[in-house]
């Protein structure tokens, strides 16, 4: 018989963005806004994104589409990319992420795609506090990840190369 191997993976869910700190809540206000700058035209999915990082800036991002349609990227990435181009070393506290339909103001559930998990999980791998995650809800709900390893629990990372100790 094998061995099973389970991962604890959990969420937190909160009917009202009252419920969550101040900090986060003002997080949440600038990923919407942000929301308004995507380049969307082929999807009309528009995502925003907003980071904190330890200093309190806070660093945000939309989605970005192109004709070539997987030149595009995602509002997570293209904010996790400024911050950390623009705030190299600083470590990342919280990851806000929504998203509205072209025309329509209600905001939309995200969770971000795989690619984007495995952007958050490298840098949180390069820091001591985990990176918070804090997803829009339907009906004004919200979600909140504690880790990536919620929602990466088996991620791939320079461990696997034996990387860790190498000069590169
Ligand atoms: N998108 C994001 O920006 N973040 C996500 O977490 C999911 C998907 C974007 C990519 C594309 O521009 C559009 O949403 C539709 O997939």
């Amino acid at each position: 018989m094998p061995r099973i191997i389970k991962f604890d993976v959990y969420l937190e869910e909160y009917d009202n963005i009252s419920l969550l700190p101040p900090d986060s809540q003002a997080l949440i206000e600038r990923a919407r806004a942000a929301c308004n700058h995507a380049y969307a035209p082929y999807s009309g999915f528009l995502v925003g994104a907003a980071v904190l990082l330890e200093t309190g800036e806070i660093v945000t991002g939309s989605n970005q589409e192109n004709a070539s349609y997987p030149c595009g990227l995602c509002a997570e990435r293209v904010a996790l990319f400024s911050a950390a181009s623009r705030y190299p070393s600083v470590a990342l506290t919280k990851l806000a992420v929504t998203a509205m339909k072209k025309g329509q103001n209600t905001y939309q559930p995200v969770a971000p795609c795989g690619a984007c998990r495995q952007v958050i999980s490298e840098y949180q791998a390069n820091q001591d506090p985990p990176l918070e995650l804090i997803m829009e809800g339907t009906n004004g709900s919200l979600m909140v990840a504690a880790s990536i390893d919620m929602l990466l629990p088996m991620t791939f990372s320079a461990k696997h190369m034996d990387r860790t100790n190498d000069e590169i």
